[in-house]
């Protein structure tokens, strides 16, 4: 569906992953609604059984497998992985629970283009287990809330670039890790789609 705010038609995202893919799932849901003037034209995951392949096959998205091999060096996998993403033309690169820090021979490729969804607010728990860090610094009472946040990622930074959109989670006294989490999802779901709708409608 054409979209009257933005310039560019239909944008081209794609899209990396390591896991579950539940943030790939809003996104192609949001697509697939209208919510979202955007295409997915690529899932790309790291790891060969990540669940998210699946929900990409099944919205007839095309699938990459991109495994970096123990002799592989970092900038090597990284400029074969930009290759690959490059060559889907995006006009935004999403990592929606992408696990690796990308170095300057991916970011390069796509200055101001990569954006990263983070389960915890700018400046806090960076990298694996934000949630369940989160609910453990609760328990020793050092926080009342937690967030998500969607930033650009300008550079090999964990978790941190200019931030895009942010949302506080408050942590609930009959919260479990699990229970946390589960609201913790529900934000992200909604933010990164939000965020992508904005920068979609500006772009
Ligand atoms: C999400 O919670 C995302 O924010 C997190 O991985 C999860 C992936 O879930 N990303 C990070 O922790 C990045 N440091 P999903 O595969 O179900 O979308």
């Amino acid at each position: 569906m054409a979209n009257p705010k933005s310039k560019i038609q239909n944008p081209k995202l794609v899209v990396l992953i390591s896991g579950s893919g539940s943030n790939l799932q809003a996104i192609l849901d949001a697509c697939a609604s209208g919510e979202l003037h955007a295409h997915v034209v690529a899932v790309i995951s790291n790891t060969a059984d990540a669940y998210g392949l699946e929900r990409a096959r099944r919205a007839n998205v095309p699938t990459v497998v991109c495994v970096k091999s123990k002799e592989q060096d970092r900038r090597a996998y990284d400029a074969e992985l930009a290759d690959m993403v490059a060559s889907y033309q995006p006009d935004w690169v999403v990592l929606a629970g992408w696990m690796r820090i990308l170095s300057s021979a991916f970011l390069n490729r796509f200055p101001n283009r990569v954006v990263n969804l983070h389960p915890a607010l700018p400046g806090t728990f960076p990298g694996t287990h934000a949630i369940e860090c989160a609910f453990q610094a609760y328990e020793r009472g050092e926080i009342k809330h937690t967030g998500v946040m969607v930033h650009l990622v300008p550079d090999e930074g964990v978790d941190c670039g200019p931030v895009l959109a942010q949302e506080i989670v408050p942590i609930q006294s009959d919260d479990t890790a699990e229970t946390l989490e589960a609201r913790v999802h529900i934000v992200e779901h909604r933010l990164l789609v939000e965020t992508i709708r904005r920068l979609v409608d500006s772009a």
